[in-house]
């Protein structure tokens, strides 16, 4: 398997696609579905260039090149990390087994079916993320959305490859339908919720790229261990892009907190809205939704699917080869707190491969922590009494055992009344939306930046924050 990667080939890829022909033209055959797909549900703004990164090694070295490039233009593209020929099955049943290269007749229909779930998130978020480039903050903001959209748009590729090649007929069927479904279309919606609610201002996009780009790392984490050895390659390469997804996000909310923080100080007040700030309230707002969402994404806290994936050998735990226990949990059990009607928590102790989603979770809402004590960091700094925190992981769910249940911020199970009046405490209401929105207006001066959100503390690739990231008409 060659590490380069052709890019004179009509798709550029390191999978050798010029030795199959049928697959090759198959996948040719799709790409101009995707460019009508990108020109009518990508990004609305029309650019001169963009400074992105394009793909151009799958090793641990030098793998991006940066330029201006007209975003259609971009070279989507095929790129699996290197194949270890040692590779064995880390979990599950067939434990010590070599990796898989094709999929096993027995588990096909549950193999495609984990590739289109991740397949349809990846162009849902550029669907959500459409009309963002119109009220960018800064030209280095632009180009960080650009980034991720043109990302996320080549991670479809990584799945419609994956289908195309192993799935057949109805692999290429799948292909097709992951351009047909738009997040939030009343007839053919996105897949999962989460991926269906519109990402309408910058906060949100920050947020985001915070907690559901975020999730997304989870569940790549989980298919990188994957004993269908093409698909933990894919999605080991796909993890490597999405750092920068998540870096977007952090250092997104970083940004903001750091301005709201300043304006606080400055003014002597938590009333900063009119100083064209967004209050630590609204922050919190955002961030209880956001993160409540992308809790869903996780699925229910008892999973029987997951448990036969997990035997199966198609998705494994997070950092599965470094935890130590006999990797088939045959015998582990585990603790689920469960809310009861007569609002008191119950805990039940199941046995531990029932609740690999949840295992899954507790790594999530730990990495989560970490941007929230950064976030506090800045507030302590600037002497500020403040501290964001998240909600209890029973507050606002729709999946698991917390749906049909009212649960506040800070874990008590309550009835209907006390929920409905808390709600505008705890979730970001018209009023806040509205606000938000009105802040949002295009900054496109080269080293300006919008009143609501710091600048960065360093440009992209080296280049200062001033530099010219997007040549507009
Ligand atoms: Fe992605
Ligand atoms: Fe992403």
């Amino acid at each position: 398997m060659p590490e380069k990667i052709d890019y004179d080939a009509k798709i550029p890829n390191n999978v050798d696609l010029a030795s199959d022909r049928r697959l090759q033209r198959a996948l040719e055959g799709w790409q101009p579905k995707f460019m009508n797909w990108w020109g009518e549900m990508g990004p609305t703004l029309q650019t001169q260039g963009v400074y992105l990164r394009t793909a151009v090694s799958v090793g641990r070295e030098g793998w991006a090149h940066f330029d201006h490039v007209n975003v259609p233009d971009y070279r989507w593209g095929i790129f699996l990390a290197e194949r270890d020929p040692d590779r064995r099955i880390a979990f599950g049943e067939h434990k010590g087994e070599p990796v898989w290269q094709q999929v096993p007749g027995e588990y096909r229909a549950e193999l495609q079916r984990l590739i289109v779930i991740q397949g349809d998130t990846e162009p849902a978020s550029v669907e959500q993320q459409k009309l963002l480039g119109l009220t960018a903050p800064s030209l280095y903001d632009l180009r960080n959305l650009f980034q991720v959209n043109v990302e996320e748009g080549r991670h479809l590729w990584a799945m419609v490859y994956l289908l195309h090649a192993y799935f057949g007929r109805e692999g290429r069927d799948e292909a097709e339908s992951l351009l047909l479904r738009n997040s939030g279309s009343p007839d053919a919606p996105r897949i999962l919720g989460a991926f269906n609610e519109e990402t309408a201002d910058w906060l949100a996009f920050y947020m985001f790229t915070y907690f559901t780009d975020r999730d997304g790392k989870y569940q790549l984490g989980t298919l990188k261990e994957s004993s269908f050895d093409p698909l933990s390659r894919t999605c080991e390469f796909m993890l490597k892009e999405e750092a920068h997804h998540m870096f977007v996000g952090t250092t997104g909310v970083d940004r903001v907190v750091q301005r709201s923080a300043d304006l606080i100080v400055e003014h002597d007040t938590d009333d900063i809205a009119p100083h064209g700030g967004i209050p630590l309230e609204i922050i919190q707002k955002y961030m209880n939704f956001h993160y409540t969402v992308s809790l869903d994404l996780f699925g229910s806290e008892t999973s029987t699917n997951a448990a036969n994936y997990y035997t199966s050998g198609l998705k494994g735990r997070w950092m599965e080869t470094r935890r130590k226990d006999d990797h088939q949990l045959t015998d582990s059990a585990a603790v689920l707190e469960r809310p009861r009607a007569d609002g008191t928590w119950e805990t039940e102790e199941l046995q531990a491969i029932l609740l690999l989603n949840l295992d899954l979770r507790g790594e999530y809402i730990a990495d989560c922590q970490t941007g929230v004590n950064r976030w506090n960091k800045i507030l302590s700094d600037h002497g500020i009494d403040f501290r964001f925190a998240l909600p209890h992981p029973g507050f606002n769910r729709d999946v698991g055992i917390n749906s049909g249940h009212h649960v506040t911020p800070d874990g008590t199970i309550v009835d209907e009344p006390t929920w409905q009046a808390g709600k505008r405490k705890w979730l970001p209401t018209t009023e806040d939306l509205t606000f938000v929105r009105s802040l949002m207006h295009p900054v496109y001066e080269r080293g300006k930046i919008a009143s609501w959100v710091a600048p960065p503390r360093q440009g992209i690739n080296g280049k200062p924050f001033d530099y010219e990231y997007v040549y507009l008409t």
